[in-house]
């Protein structure tokens, strides 16, 4: 390769490596991250139809009414949603009316057909963004919440959802506090992009900054995370809300999946909804050169569950430069580490992150022992006719298959420590 070539080629993998991450490109917000920026409520009149049962949802579910108003639904056409904030707001509302429709009844007897009126929009908008015709958290989480007042705080008492599921508070707050923790990731997401900035500039100093916000922001997350036990009543999560977010893949109680009436003749199978569909997690184990083995077809799987260009973020973060290697080449062996040193303060600012992220996990498996493996245990010596945990998916449904995966990936967040006398 002559100068000039091996010039361009230099420019070439500058411009990969710079252009895709600037955070307008894959509408991220430097203020709210992944959060969709001021949602909207409402969608243009002509689909009065769908507004109306999605501001009932949880009256028309509890009284179980609800499917008998999906029957009665216009078939709408999809062409008059033009802005992305009203197919997203589309999204979330067919969404809600499907798992609703679906388990208006409870575990038991799902139906096996999907209603035209309803499968036939729901896939097209669901073409439209890219995203799965099925409840996921960039419905329920990312484009489903309000500011009470858009001048107070972020707490939960000034925070709204748009659409509900029967759970009263507890529904409420377990979709505001996860609303809380997306949006205290939100500088850890900004701090994130400085960092690969400053690595493509060998920038130490920018470096141990943006090393220094990330971990502030997953401790805010922590801590966000945390209010899930003011708030939301295990009870209430376990034997109410859980069921709403439940998928028909890999789901016994629906082992042949969902016919989407008027678009496809065969079942069609999806997870259900679940943070783990959340993109920060995900961002910062890239971002951190953290790999998971064993859980990680899960996780990767659920990439197909965000919006695409949250997904293309996670992308092209695994193609930039690497973070680890630049930590582990700054100096030629870790023995040699003075921690005093630029290259010191980064291994430390380094290791401080892959620990708080780490103490999120622990944190989130303790939630997730408390909502989901305690609450299943009393809810079946409540109720020893109550179906099995099992009758669901077995990830999040009480197995203990949920708590081996979560440790697994937490021990392989552990074990990206960097020990600076090995
Ligand atoms: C009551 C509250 C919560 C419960 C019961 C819960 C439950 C679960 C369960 C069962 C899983 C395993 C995968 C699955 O079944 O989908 C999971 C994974 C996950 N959850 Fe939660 N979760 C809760 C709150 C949150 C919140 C607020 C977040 C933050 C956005 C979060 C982030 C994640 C992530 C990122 C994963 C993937 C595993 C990982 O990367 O560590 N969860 N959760």
């Amino acid at each position: 390769m002559d100068t000039s070539s091996e010039n361009m080629e230099s420019q070439r993998q500058t411009l990969k490596l710079v252009t895709p991450l600037t955070l307008g490109r894959y509408h991220i917000s430097e203020e709210y991250g992944f959060l969709l920026q001021n949602p909207l409520k409402e969608l243009p009149e002509q689909y009065r139809s769908w507004m109306e049962i999605a501001s009932e949802l949880p009256h028309l579910i509890e009284s179980r009414q609800l499917r008998a108003h999906v029957y009665k639904m216009p078939l709408l056409d999809c062409r008059f949603l033009k802005s992305h904030r009203e197919q997203r707001l589309a999204h979330l509302v067919l969404a809600a009316i499907t798992m609703g429709f679906v388990w208006q009844e409870g575990e038991t007897q799902p139906p096996k057909v999907l209603p035209r009126t309803l499968a036939i929009p729901f896939v097209e908008v669901s073409r439209k963004l890219g995203l799965p015709p099925i409840l996921v958290h960039s419905d329920l989480v990312l484009t489903n919440w309000t500011k009470r007042n858009p001048e107070g705080p972020w707490e939960i008492s000034n925070l709204e959802t748009i659409v509900s599921f029967p759970g009263g508070e507890s529904l409420q707050a377990f979709v505001l506090v996860t609303v809380l923790v997306e949006k205290a990731a939100a500088p850890g997401i900004k701090a994130l992009v400085r960092g690969v900035e400053a690595l493509l500039q060998h920038n130490q100093d920018t470096l141990l900054q943006a090393l220094q916000q990330l971990r502030l922001s997953i401790q805010d997350m922590t801590k966000a995370l945390a209010q899930m036990h003011d708030y939301v009543d295990p009870d209430i999560f376990y034997t109410v809300i859980r069921i709403f977010l439940s998928g028909w893949k890999d789901n016994p109680a629906m082992s042949e999946g969902l016919v989407y009436e008027g678009v496809a003749t065969e079942p069609l199978r999806y997870s259900g909804g679940s943070a783990a569909q959340s993109s920060v997690l995900q961002a910062f184990d890239e971002f951190l050169g953290i790999q998971h083995c064993k859980g990680s077809d899960f996780l990767h799987r659920m990439r197909d569950y965000m919006p695409p260009s949250h997904k293309a973020f996670l992308d092209d973060l695994h193609s930039a430069p690497s973070l680890r290697d630049y930590v582990l080449t700054s100096a030629p062996s870790l023995r040699d580490y003075v921690l005093t040193s630029g290259a010191g303060c980064c291994l430390m600012a380094y290791n401080q992150c892959v620990e708080a992220l780490a103490q999120l996990r622990s944190y989130h498996i303790n939630v997730v022992a408390r909502y989901i493996i305690s609450a299943a245990s009393r809810a079946r010596s409540k109720m020893p006719s109550h179906p099995s945990p099992h009758a669901l998916e077995d990830r999040g449904t009480g197995g203990t298959a949920v708590l081996s995966f979560l440790k697994s990936v937490r021990e392989k967040t552990v074990e990206a420590i960097l020990h600076p006398n090995a």
